[in-house]
């Protein structure tokens, strides 16, 4: 897995030596108590700035980098010194984007239900742009506008009504909940538009994550070009086209199908499973372009902007832990679905277990986390190089949405270490105790222990 490319930061060498921005795993796991989250600075900056590269022919582009995928305070503050904005879905991420010094004009909120407290400080504090999900909302927001004394600009979410790939056709299904369809966006936009308080600039739409080819966005932009054409002809003139997220992580293993069921592993066999993901490269060439000459030929000149997350920080974060028992075809680990929660259907996180050679002779494995939780479970049928209890367990690719959604079932919450761009490790989020967990749990004002409770009775 040790890469030639200058932006990879995580080598594996030939003698089994582990490093993420020099720093060797193995020993890291010795030093600190496992399970830990490793942000890399370094990787962090050039996944953003290749991805800016990747776009560089589109004029005036935007990024907002999308908060959720990874709220680590190191994170959110690299983004705004990058020159990045943030986008944000509730007042969680707001405060987030806030405490990194993000400024207002730098900042969009999404997400299919805002409460009103949320609207209030967003329209206070003259964030760029609120995208719009629903009829309910346009109201509300108009409302609040009003009472603020406030003509407000606002962006309406769309769905693009694409066909659904074969491979993912449950969660399309699950995305049709976000926006409108855009059959119904003319109507719904036109409507919005005549609210007194708001004036509808943005189109914004969000197809999806980890989308494998950049040829959806393209449809999805034929699409948008065509809507606001027709709302010039309702008068309405729409400044500014948000695309969202989805760009792919690079450094995940990609399948069209889990790896979990019978067939998919049939259709690996002959070398049929793993999507052709493209690179970050070929997104931007490929949208960028589209974008320009979409432009040219219709004589529109809207803003584009982007809400890029996981191609950003998923390569940025790995996870430290320790092979504990191996049992039967089963290893566990320190490591839970409490750390990485993310159900990855389509990808697969690398592992490395530091130590071994790449090139080691592997055993397969089901992996498990410590939890008493049936569905603990890390990888079924897994290569692992030379397991042996007491080693260091590394999985890769975790930057995204496992640290914002880690959970406390059964045990506290991991800690967050990052290395800066001069190479120096950084405790960033403390590992959380016990007394962390139940702080907000509110008890009786008396606590009786069985004990007391019997000298009591038999008193
Ligand atoms: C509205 C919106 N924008 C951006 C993103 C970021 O997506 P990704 O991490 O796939 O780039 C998401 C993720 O769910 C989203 O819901």
């Amino acid at each position: 897995m040790s890469s030639n490319d200058k932006n990879q930061h995580f080598e594996w060498d030939s003698a089994g030596k582990a490093t993420f921005d020099g720093h060797d795993l193995a020993e890291l796991s010795d030093t600190h108590p496992t399970p830990f989250y490793l942000v890399s600075v370094g990787q962090l900056v050039d996944n953003y700035r290749r991805f800016r590269e990747a776009f560089s022919m589109v004029e005036g582009l935007k990024c907002y980098y999308s908060v959720k995928s990874n709220f680590e305070s190191v994170v959110i503050s690299t983004m705004r010194k990058e020159g990045c904005g943030a986008e944000v879905s509730g007042a969680l991420d707001l405060e987030l984007a806030r405490r990194a010094g993000m400024k207002p004009e730098n900042i969009v909120f999404d997400g299919p239900r805002k409460t009103e407290a949320e609207i209030e400080e967003a329209l206070t504090m003259g964030i760029h742009m609120i995208d719009i999900e629903s009829m309910t909302e346009a109201r509300m927001i108009n409302e609040i506008a009003g009472r603020l004394g406030k003509k407000v600009n606002v962006g309406m979410r769309i769905d693009p009504s694409l066909a659904k790939p074969y491979y993912d056709k449950v969660i399309s299904t699950y995305k049709k909940k976000f926006g409108y369809p855009i059959d119904q966006a003319l109507t719904m936009g036109v409507a919005i538009n005549g609210l007194p308080n708001l004036t509808l600039t943005c189109i914004m739409t969000h197809i999806g994550s980890q989308v494998f080819t950049p040829s959806r966005y393209l449809t999805t932009l034929d699409r948008i070009f065509e809507l606001i054409a027709d709302f010039k002809k309702h008068n309405v003139e729409i400044a500014e086209i948000n695309l969202g997220g989805g760009y792919p992580a690079q450094s995940m293993r990609n399948m069209r199908l889990s790896r979990r069921i019978r067939l998919a592993k049939i259709l690996e066999r002959f070398g049929r499973l793993e999507a052709d993901v493209k690179s970050i490269d070929e997104f931007g060439q490929a949208i960028g372009n589209h974008f320009n000459q979409l432009c040219r030929t219709t004589g529109l000149k809207p803003q584009l902007s982007l809400e890029p997350g996981r191609c950003i920080v998923s390569s940025a974060t790995l996870i430290v832990g320790r092979i504990e028992i191996l049992k039967n075809n089963w290893l566990f680990t320190d490591i839970s679905i409490n750390d990485i929660p993310e159900n990855l259907f389509f990808s697969e996180w690398r592992l490395v277990v530091p130590g071994t050679r790449p090139d080691a002779t592997v055993t397969e494995y089901n992996i498990a986390g410590p939890t008493l939780a049936t569905q603990d479970v890390l990888y079924f049928e897994k290569e692992v190089p030379e397991p042996k209890e007491g080693s260091p367990f590394v999985i890769m690719d975790i930057g995204a949405y496992s640290i914002a959604r880690s959970n406390q079932f059964t045990r506290p919450r991991s800690a967050v270490y990052a290395i800066d761009q001069e190479g120096t490790l950084k405790l960033v989020r403390r590992a959380e105790t016990v007394d962390d967990v139940l702080r907000t749990q509110i008890w009786d004002d008396v606590v009786e222990s069985d004990e007391s409770a019997s000298e009591r009775k038999t008193g």
